[in-house]
């Protein structure tokens, strides 16, 4: 029995100082100490030694699993240092690298002039709302006026959810006009930019996709003086305190009396002669920059008002035309087609 004994914690140490990792260290203290143990069995083993010869062994016996436990530990800690001192070697950050730059986002330039576009009116008291893309025939044009066998309803001009469908891509952000009205009383100032689309193949002057700014006012009494007054005010901020402005006739379903305004070609307009070369006019020396009217009265209708208490103007205008003429782009695609190089050009 001593003989085994002496054998049994040989082998046990043995063990333990061949252990690479502390995992192994746990199965080998499994196989000498745990419940099934070597060592442990030993102990049971002694109940068939002669009564005299026991407190010798059993000291013996625990003497060898102390011995062996001793060694599982200092065998544990050494591992752990060792794995530490590891990590620390092979882990280290060197703090005088300089550090990685993530690179910095800004906003696209459509977002950009859309924001300035937005302060000129918020800074003159209107709201800014914002509805659906995906519209009804009824908000996109029947309350709008729209004749029920107006061309813009055609599938060639607009985009449908399904064939068949009432539901469409709305064409333009006058909508908004209309569940605006239905949901507030006046006096309102709101100004709502969005997203629209309509079935155009893409060039550098056409887009399927594209933004407008709208906005209205309706009031007890208001004129197209105030139109007037609100819109050479808005031109002028975005396009210099000089811009020429001028109004001329034109005819939306939903305004009457309607307008197009344009501002004086910019390159031109300083030295007063038409230029057929100019990039930004062509020569025409008045750029188009958006269409206006008084609210017409079966839209004030429609939305519950009373076109006899109230009147409104409201105005649409071409977000990517206004990005355009303000940084001299030739090719609207350029706004959507995420080519960085373009992008990153306009710092906010
Ligand atoms: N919705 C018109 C368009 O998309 C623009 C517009 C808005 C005209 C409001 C008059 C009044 O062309």
């Amino acid at each position: 029995m001593q003989e085994e004994l002496a054998r049994l914690r040989e082998a046990a140490l043995a063990e333990v100082a061949s252990c690479g990792a502390e995992g192994e260290l746990e199965a080998v203290r499994v196989r000498y100490l745990g419940r099934k143990g070597l060592l442990t069995q030993a102990v049971r083993g002694l109940a068939a030694v002669a009564p005299a010869e026991r407190p010798a062994l059993g000291a013996l016996v625990n003497e060898a699993k102390d011995a062996v436990e001793a060694a599982i530990a200092a065998s544990g800690e050494r591992l752990a240092a060792e794995r530490l001192a590891h990590r620390l070697a092979h882990e280290r950050i060197d703090v005088t690298l300089p550090g990685r730059r993530r690179p910095r986002g800004h906003a696209h330039p459509l977002r950009l002039i859309e924001d300035e576009i937005v302060d000129v009116f918020v800074g003159m008291g209107f709201r800014v709302a914002e509805g659906p893309e995906i519209e009804d025939d009824y908000h996109n044009f029947a309350a709008l006026n729209f004749e029920p066998d107006h061309p813009a309803r055609d599938a060639q001009d607009t985009l449908f959810v399904a064939p068949g469908s009432d539901l469409l891509l709305r064409t333009h952000t006058s909508p908004v006009q209309i569940r605006v009205m239905r949901a507030a009383k006046p006096p309102l100032r709101v100004v709502v930019p969005g997203t629209v689309y309509r079935r155009d193949d893409l060039d550098p002057t056409h887009s399927p996709m594209f933004q407008q700014v709208e906005g209205f006012m309706v009031d007890e009494r208001v004129s197209f003086a105030d139109l007037k007054g609100v819109l050479v005010h808005f031109l002028r901020r975005i396009f210099g305190p000089e811009t020429g402005v001028r109004f001329r006739p034109s005819f939306f379903p939903f305004t009457e009396p309607s307008a197009e305004a344009d501002i004086a070609c910019f390159r031109c307009a300083p030295t007063g002669a038409a230029d057929p070369a100019c990039r930004i006019c062509r020569g025409g020396r008045w750029l188009e920059v958006l269409g206006a009217g008084m609210i017409h009265p079966n839209v004030l209708r429609a939305v519950g008002y009373d076109p006899e208490k109230v009147q409104g103007f409201a105005f649409g205008l071409g977000t990517d035309r206004i990005a355009i003429l303000r940084y001299g782009i030739e090719d609207l695609r350029l706004f959507y087609e995420n080519d960085l190089r373009f992008l990153a050009q306009f710092p906010s």
